[in-house]
């Protein structure tokens, strides 16, 4: 496996040819499938839903990193999961019982992980360490891809990685939102051991393959 795992982000995709997108980032050497989940509540922007990923399903068999920006999750969950989801992230904001969302993501048996926007504290994690599966920094506000990252979420990066690190497991540490090959180096650096992209795979210069190694730091 990479070290640093790459998870294109299908937002940024030609949304009348999803499964052909899947399959060209799958090829491409993507090691997940980031699927941005949004209600036009919990975020200004509705894009798909749990139909949608079961479609998608059969055209990679690489790990679903399905990102719910939406509230409440906990009555979605169990569709998203029967969708073919691998790992189900939920932001802390979107519901009054974080706890209780994780269990129940786990319950379904895939990985739970928590997105944290711009100006939430990782304090927020302190009591849910023991049921993470993937942490999922957001270095924008969520909503739309193509945005600029925040360069202050490189400090919240390493603070995660540190809190990490002292549990013993192997949690995630994805960062999402504007990352191109200049800010996925800074992320790297501050501990990140996955990224999301959008706009640096699907409009990037090169081809899905050459984005997607630029993320990584390596030519193709
Ligand atoms: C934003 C989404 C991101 C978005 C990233 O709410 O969570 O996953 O697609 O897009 P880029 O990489 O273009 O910033
Ligand atoms: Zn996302």
């Amino acid at each position: 496996p990479n070290d640093i795992l790459i998870s294109p982000s299908i937002l940024s995709a030609d949304f009348a040819a999803l499964g052909q997108a899947v399959r060209d980032i799958d090829s491409a050497g993507a090691d997940m499938i980031h699927v941005d989940v949004m209600d036009g509540h919990y975020v200004p922007n509705i894009t798909i839903g749990p139909a949608v990923v079961k479609a998608l399903r059969p055209h990679s068999a690489k790990t679903f990193d399905v990102h719910l920006m939406i509230t409440p999750a906990d009555p979605m969950i169990g569709a998203f999961v029967d969708a073919g989801s691998d790992i189900i992230t939920v932001h802390p904001d979107a519901g009054p019982h974080l706890h209780r969302t994780l269990q129940s993501i786990k319950a379904h048996g895939i990985k739970a992980g928590v997105a944290l926007n711009p100006a939430t504290s990782p304090r927020v994690l302190d009591h849910v360490m023991d049921s993470l599966d993937m942490i999922l920094v957001m270095s924008v506000n969520p909503g739309f891809g193509g945005q600029s990252f925040i360069p202050s979420q490189l400090a919240k990066i390493a603070e995660l990685r540190a809190m990490i690190d002292a549990t013993g497991r192997d949690i995630i540490l994805e960062v999402d939102g504007g990352v191109n090959p200049q800010t996925a180096q800074d992320c790297i650096k501050a501990g990140a051991n996955a990224l999301v992209a959008g706009s640096a795979v699907f409009k990037g210069a090169g081809t899905y393959s050459e984005n997607i190694a630029a993320l990584r730091g390596s030519q193709t």
